[in-house]
């Protein structure tokens, strides 16, 4: 990679890819954001617009840097035009075989010298990786949900990522503002290789009547200091993000504390995935629920 990085590439423009697009503008980068679903990107254009409003009206930013910063974001549907990428993070869904076709294609599309990042919560980068013919320039680059409040970056090294890769990415992190931890390549890696099993208990605990969701999620926010509940929290994340992270633990580590609860499965089954659909274990068609993101 150049010396100073200057573009990103955002692949997948979720909740986690629009702020990770937002991250790279305020912190003066060209980006270029890109999701299969043209309505997605739209949404994300548009969350990205009213944050950065938001931050000009707090005086975190100038009129000036909060212009200058959406004038450098360029929505597009064609991958190829991030071809001058310098790091391109793909951020869409968990799924394996997805995110290997598309690490295929941004293998051929981006330049030589460019590192692809995967935002992935648990899937082997080293299986990613493989899927490139540049598997020292692939790397994990997890950030924590929503990127532009959360300190950390979890970064993770395939096998053979090389050092050059690794200092790259730590330090566009840290230009970010972010504190870095780094993880070995295994199921869910740090953060959610511990914090998932919890979440999963949670629905357990519901799932076997040991209490009322308020009850567990009130719990655990007084009794262990944690600031959401693990089942808010999940409506937080996405079921569907639960459930597939989950389903890497097991199969990726084996025995049965990894096997996801049938209530998470049901709920994901019946299209109820969380706060991003307005319904998951709350309900937050009619309230804000809980606790306010
Ligand atoms: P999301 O469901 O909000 O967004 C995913 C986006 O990717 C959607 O807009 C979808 O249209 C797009 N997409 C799907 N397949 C695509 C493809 N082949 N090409 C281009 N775009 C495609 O999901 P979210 O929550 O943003 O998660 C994205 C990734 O980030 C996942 O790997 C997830 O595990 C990870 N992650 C999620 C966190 C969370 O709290 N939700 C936290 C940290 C990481």
């Amino acid at each position: 990679m150049a010396a100073e990085c200057e573009a990103i590439g955002v692949v997948g423009g979720g909740q986690m890819g629009s702020g990770i697009a937002q991250l790279g503008l305020v912190h003066g980068l060209h980006v270029y954001l890109s999701d299969s679903d043209p309505e997605a990107l739209a949404r994300a254009s548009k969350s990205i617009s009213s944050s950065i409003q938001r931050l000009i009206s707090k005086g975190n930013l100038s009129e000036a840097e909060g212009s200058a910063a959406l004038q450098r974001l360029h929505c597009t549907s064609s991958l190829e035009e991030m071809n001058g990428c310098d790091v391109i993070i793909e951020a869409i869904v968990e799924s394996e075989e997805v995110k290997k076709k598309l690490f295929v294609e941004l293998d051929r599309i981006a330049k030589a010298p460019a590192i692809l990042a995967s935002n992935t919560s648990s899937i082997s980068i080293t299986r990613l990786a493989s899927a490139t013919k540049r598997p020292a320039q692939v790397i994990g680059m997890h950030f924590m949900n929503p990127p532009p409040v959360m300190k950390l970056v979890e970064i993770i090294r395939g096998v053979n990522t090389s050092d050059e890769t690794f200092l790259a990415t730590k330090a566009l992190a840290e230009r970010f503002g972010k504190t870095v931890i780094c993880s070995q390549d295994y199921s869910g890696f740090i953060v959610n290789r511990i914090l998932m099993p919890m979440i999963n208990e949670a629905f357990y605990a519901l799932f076997t009547g040991v209490a009322t969701k308020e009850d567990i999620d009130t719990g655990m926010k007084l009794g262990t200091n944690h600031p959401m509940g693990p089942l808010e929290l999940a409506d937080f994340i996405g079921l569907d993000v639960c459930l597939s992270i989950m389903r890497v633990l097991h199969s990726g580590l084996g025995g049965s504390k990894y096997v996801p609860c049938p209530l998470l499965v049901q709920y994901v089954d019946a299209g109820q995935l969380g706060r991003k659909q307005g319904l998951g274990v709350y309900d937050y068609r009619k309230s804000p629920g809980p606790t306010k993101p």
